[in-house]
């Protein structure tokens, strides 16, 4: 898998850069060239207020390029209230008659904060167009003052953080042409609380009364669980209507399919939604149809753009009856949730049949055999995903005369032997994924003359030779994303100083590909935003110059496992979007590098020589997930505040360091913690009693310290509790009778040897730890002072972070395979975690993540619509 964060398909980031600069030209020209009067003063004043309510949240905003703080530069100038044309300002646009706003566009603003009835907003009451998309509220409800924009054309709350019923007030705007509520579902990841937007209260069945002006209606993942009224039918001007995702029920109306002007219909996933499909007219408007997930019958109409993502397949073949759509330009059959049985490519072959196509998904569909050849008959594709399958051999040539293809998707196969010379031939390539498959051989030149790359991900092969890395830079001039990480191949850097001009790179991927040089074209990469250099063997100093003033749009940083000795100069601000640190596993010396990390993610600097306390300030980090200070030689107390500083604090590491004093003592309710390693340090006092309020616990190593306390009974009522380590310690007493037998429900490893308990374990410990493996015992002399002399077990952990996702392994000298069973489970909860960052594919803060189910569907959409107008996107309201 490669590196995945979002909007690094660069495309859909390109697309947003170009409407920013587009944004850009029309408000300055729209700025200097038209006179129109000046706006009014409580138009200015109400939105001078709405700027001071919110604030300008970095979080939502870490993305430079789609997203920028248009409101901030609202101010009265001087401060002469009457000379600030409130109609000049960035996002606003005025009635040229009568000086009334009535545009106002703050989507991708990075504004943050509440909004309900006091928002000075609602006073705008001459606004037709208003969009808040794609910021973050907060999970505010949409106030019922929002009647007061009576004249209100187009509404867009998509992705902005709202939830809660909406309000019947918004559907009495009777003027509402678009309504946009797309995708306000959200799960905080520390609490797994999702939050979204209802229409249960009134239901769907009000709205349709009165929106009879309707065109655009999206809500999707509105949670609207009833049936779709026959009303709706009625709304005759309705060109886009979607309702993907929304728990629709019953049968659904089938003169919806039969609106006359109705272009787009989404209905995925609405698994409780039955119909069936009509006959359609070869006049029938529809261009796009989603009804994946649906439980819909019928014929599948041709001439359509079909979407048949996931409908019903669930068990047996694809129909060969598709074979005969032969108008069919989009053809979407990936899988992701239920799983086709495995089959042939071969047996696909009836896909050549539509020679129209221009869009093909087959990935995730369980297919084996070799990558067919029958591909070579669909001259028109321009997009190929045969991603995460099992396709085997290499790679025909013959796929290079498909000379339209713009983006060929193969990763995750098992494809054999070299990259194709031929590969030249597609000239028109913009993203090409070959990574994680068995490829060989060189990388060929000729991948050098396609002139369109933006993407190129190579990575995870065994792909082997020499590559100038200046190659890259000096032929590749739209190149975006470079990820040759994980071969067998030597990267050389000519180390000439670039040039302000060099090309920008968004992701560069070099792990484990032998340099041993700090590369110098990464002065000028002020773009990046994401940077693997791990596994190699650089050495010296982390320069000065790199983290101060290169970078400054980096968020994820991995300088793990080479010889680094240390940062050359202490950031002074670190890259303020940087979420990832990793610096693991070098020889890095002086105090902990890039402190405050006040957004951070993952702060992680373990194994290496660096020294001095923990300074409070790592407590400002509220959203940090892995501390790992561990194997340093670090010293000092540490700070109390380490036990609840951050609510997603999932991981905290500070094992093998010379901490001394006691361990925090407030861990807080609702504690994320999964791991807690505070061994081999010299701490000293009680085990905290507040542990009992980290109920996610699953391995807490307190072991090699000097700590006094008897047996943490209090422990027992954590119920995902698998390791429990107290080992070399000077804990004593009698271990009582368990209270209850549901005590340590799933403890599976225990180590209490090199203390100082008396008598022995009560056997009932043993009856009611039911899942408890480790400890044998029928061994009653266990408990004996001194305890037990072999040590039953000696245990650590270790994680590695490969692209956002932890897997932790825990090596165990006595019972390998119990090891691998914590292993895997430690596993599976971390990165059920961490694959929702990665499902989130919208450009959303970390700690609230779109359930993502959807952001693909709308990425491919996106693509299409830039590629040949063939979809009729979802309507972007930023062109209104
Ligand atoms: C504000 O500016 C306007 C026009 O520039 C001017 O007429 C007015 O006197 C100024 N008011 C104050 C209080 O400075
Ligand atoms: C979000 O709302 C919650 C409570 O509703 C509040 O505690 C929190 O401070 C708010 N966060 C922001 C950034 O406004
Ligand atoms: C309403 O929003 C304002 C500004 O965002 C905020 O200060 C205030 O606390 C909010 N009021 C309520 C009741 O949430
Ligand atoms: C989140 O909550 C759902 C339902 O409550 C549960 O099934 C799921 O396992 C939870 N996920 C995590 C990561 O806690
Ligand atoms: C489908 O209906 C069943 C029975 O009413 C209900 O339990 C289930 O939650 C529904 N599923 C969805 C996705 O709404
Ligand atoms: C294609 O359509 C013809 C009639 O036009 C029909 O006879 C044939 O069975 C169809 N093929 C498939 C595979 O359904
Ligand atoms: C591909 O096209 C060739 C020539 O047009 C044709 O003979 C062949 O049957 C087609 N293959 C498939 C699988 O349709
Ligand atoms: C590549 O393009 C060249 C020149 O256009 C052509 O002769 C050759 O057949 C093509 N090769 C493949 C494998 O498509
Ligand atoms: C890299 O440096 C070597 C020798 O210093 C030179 O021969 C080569 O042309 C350089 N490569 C590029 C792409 O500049
Ligand atoms: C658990 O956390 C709460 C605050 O969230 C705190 O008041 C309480 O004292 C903690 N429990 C223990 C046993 O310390």
């Amino acid at each position: 898998m490669g590196l995945y964060v979002p909007c690094f398909f660069s495309f859909v980031c390109f697309v947003f850069w170009l409407s920013f600069l587009h944004h850009l030209t029309v408000s300055h020209h729209f700025a200097s060239s038209i006179m129109q009067p000046l706006c009014h003063d409580d138009e200015r004043s109400a939105l001078l207020k709405f700027k001071q309510s919110i604030l300008f949240g970095k979080h939502y905003c870490w993305d430079p390029i789609s997203y920028y703080p248009k409101a901030k530069s609202w101010k009265l100038e001087g401060g002469n209230s009457s000379s600030a044309d409130c109609c000049s300002w960035d996002g606003v646009k005025c009635d040229e008659e009568t000086g009334h706003v009535i545009k106002l566009d703050l989507s991708s603003s990075c504004l943050s904060g509440s909004i309900n009835s006091t928002t000075t907003l609602f006073h705008l009451a001459h606004l037709q167009w208003l969009s808040l998309a794609h910021n973050d509220f907060n999970y505010s409800e949409i106030p019922s003052t929002i009647n007061k924009l009576s004249r209100l054309s187009h509404l867009n709350l998509s992705r902005s953080v709202i939830s809660g019923q909406i309000p019947p007030q918004l559907l009495d705007l009777h003027n509402l042409v678009s309504l946009d509520l797309f995708d306000n579902y959200y799960t905080d990841i520390p609490g797994n609380e999702t939050h979204y937007l209802e229409l249960q209260e009134p239901s769907l069945q009000n709205p349709t009364y009165k929106l009879t002006n309707l065109k655009v209606l999206n809500l999707d993942k509105v949670h609207i669980s009833s049936p779709i009224p026959h009303m709706l039918a009625n709304l005759s001007s309705l060109t886009y209507l979607s309702l993907q995702d929304c728990g629709l029920q019953g049968e659904f109306p089938t003169k919806i399919f039969q609106l006359p002007n109705l272009s787009v219909l989404q209905l995925s996933h609405n698994s409780n939604l039955t119909g069936y499909l009509p006959e359609f007219e070869k006049t029938s408007p529809l261009t796009v149809l989603a009804i994946a997930g649906c439980g819909f019958s019928g014929t599948i109409p041709s001439s359509l753009v079909l979407s048949l993502e996931a409908c019903n397949f669930s068990s047996g073949q694809i129909s060969s009856s598709l074979g005969n759509l032969t108008q069919l330009t989009y053809l979407d059959l990936s899988q992701r949730h239920n799983k086709f049985s495995s089959q042939n490519s071969s047996s696909l072959s009836w896909i050549a049949k539509n020679t129209n196509l221009k869009f093909l998904d087959l990935s995730d569909l369980n297919l084996v055999g070799e990558i067919p050849i029958w591909l070579m008959n669909l001259t028109q594709l321009i997009y190929l995903d045969m991603g995460q399958n099992q396709l085997a051999g290499p790679i025909p040539s013959c796929l290079m005369n498909i000379n339209q293809l713009s983006f060929l998707y193969l990763q995750s196969n098992q494809l054999t032997r070299n990259i194709p010379s031929e590969i030249s031939n597609l000239t028109r390539l913009v993203d090409l994924a070959l990574s994680s498959n068995s490829l060989q051989g060189p990388i060929p030149n000729n991948i050098f003359q396609l002139k369109n790359l933006q993407n190129l991900r190579l990575q995870s092969n065994n792909l082997s030779g020499t590559v100038e890395f200046d190659m890259f830079l000096s032929q590749l001039e739209s190149l975006e994303i470079l990820i040759l990480s994980s071969n067998n191949l030597s990267v050389l850097m000519n180390n000439t100083v670039a040039n302000t001009n060099s090309k920008k790179f968004y992701t560069i991927g070099l792990r484990s590909c032998n340099l041993s040089n700090f590369p110098n074209f990464l002065r000028n990469q002020d773009l990046l935003r994401v940077l693997d250099l791990s596994s190699n063997s650089i050495t010296g100093k982390i320069p000065g110059w790199f983290l101060n003033d290169s970078v400054p749009h980096l968020i994820y940083l991995n300088l793990s496992h080479n010889l680094f000795t240390e940062f050359d100069q202490q950031p002074n601000v670190r890259p303020p979007y940087l979420i990832t640190l990793d610096v693991r596993y070098n020889k890095l010396e002086g105090p902990l590098p890039v402190i405050p990390l006040k957004d951070m993610s993952e702060y992680l600097v373990s194994n290496n020589k660096l020294t001095g306390e923990i300074s409070p300030l790592i407590c400002e980090s509220k959203y940090l997930f892995a501390l790992d200070l561990s194997n340093n030689n670090l010293s000092g107390v540490l700070p109390q505040c380490l036990a609840n500083f951050s609510d997603a604090l999932s991981i905290l590491a500070l094992q093998s360091n010379k901490f001394h004093g006691s361990i925090p003592q407030t861990f807080m309710n609702g504690s994320n913690l999964k791991m807690v390693d505070l061994s081999n340090n010299q701490l000293q006092g009680r085990i905290p009693r507040s542990l009992v309020n980290c109920t996610k616990l699953v391995y807490l190593h307190l072991g090699n310290n000097q700590i006094t306390d008897i047996f943490p009974s209090w422990l027992g009522t954590l119920r995902e509790l698998k390791v429990l380590i107290m080992k070399s310690n000077r804990l004593h007493g009698v271990i009582k009778e368990p209270e209850a037998n549901f005590e340590f429900p799933k403890l599976q490893v225990i180590d209490l040897s090199h203390n100082m308990f008396r008598g022995e374990l009560p056997t009932k410990h043993f009856q009611s730890w039911n899942a408890m493996k480790v400890v044998n015992g029928s061994h009653p002399s266990y408990m004996h002072d001194e305890m037990i002399s072999n040590e039953i077990f000696t245990s650590f952990a270790s994680y590695e972070i490969t692209d956002y996702a932890y897997s932790m392994t825990i090596s165990n000298k006595a019972e390998t395979n119990e090891s691998e069973v914590i292993g895997k489970s430690l596993i599976s909860t971390e990165k059920s975690d961490l694959s929702d960052h990665l499902n989130g594919k919208v450009p959303t803060m970390k700690t609230k993540i779109h359930s993502g189910m959807d952001s693909r569907t709308h990425y491919k959409h996106n693509q299409m619509e830039e590629l040949d107008g063939l979809l009729k996107s979802r309507p972007a309201m930023a062109d209104g």
